[in-house]
């Protein structure tokens, strides 16, 4: 592990391990392994470490988010489905202190009604909806800038 580097954790909530697969027309035909590499790619000429973590559990996340809270400078979340019901997640992402950038592959606005309901936006620094896996990247470039001070 780097030390020195400022480090950035990548959070991806449940059910997206399965991306590549799942619902192709709606999250595209890349694999979680993938994105997660190219981000950790990004994040060394950025000059920031990355670690990514997928988890289909929503007190797993919370216990990481825990662990997190002073190794790391900025979270970068995808929660999936935790979006739209979980006030433990954000109570968790509160208790953190920590800069939040919450990030959908689908433009959840466009999708059914309960997923315009979003727990985290309102105590995140950022939204990024609808952009795919580019998604992560703008957002990864945003929080490596916002730990650089600039
Ligand atoms: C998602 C959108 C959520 O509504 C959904 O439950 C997901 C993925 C997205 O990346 O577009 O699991 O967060």
């Amino acid at each position: 592990m780097n030390q020195d580097l400022p480090r950035i954790a990548i959070i991806h909530g449940p059910n997206l391990n399965l991306l590549g697969t799942r619902e192709p027309d709606v999250y595209g035909t890349e694999r979680l392994a993938d994105i997660n590499g190219r981000l950790v790619q990004l994040g060394k000429e950025l000059g920031v470490a990355v670690d990514a973590l997928q988890s289909n559990h929503e007190g797993e996340i919370v216990d990481h988010l825990h662990s997190i809270r002073e190794s790391h400078s900025a979270v970068i979340i995808n929660p999936g489905g935790l979006t739209h019901t979980s006030i433990v997640l954000r109570d968790a992402l509160l208790g953190i202190s920590l800069p939040i950038y919450e990030v959908h592959l689908s433009n959840v606005h466009a999708r059914e009604e309960f997923r315009h309901k979003s727990y985290i936006s309102g105590i995140a620094a950022a939204v990024l909806c609808g952009l795919g896996a580019q998604g992560y990247e703008f957002a990864l470039r945003a929080a490596a800038s916002k730990v650089a001070g600039r």
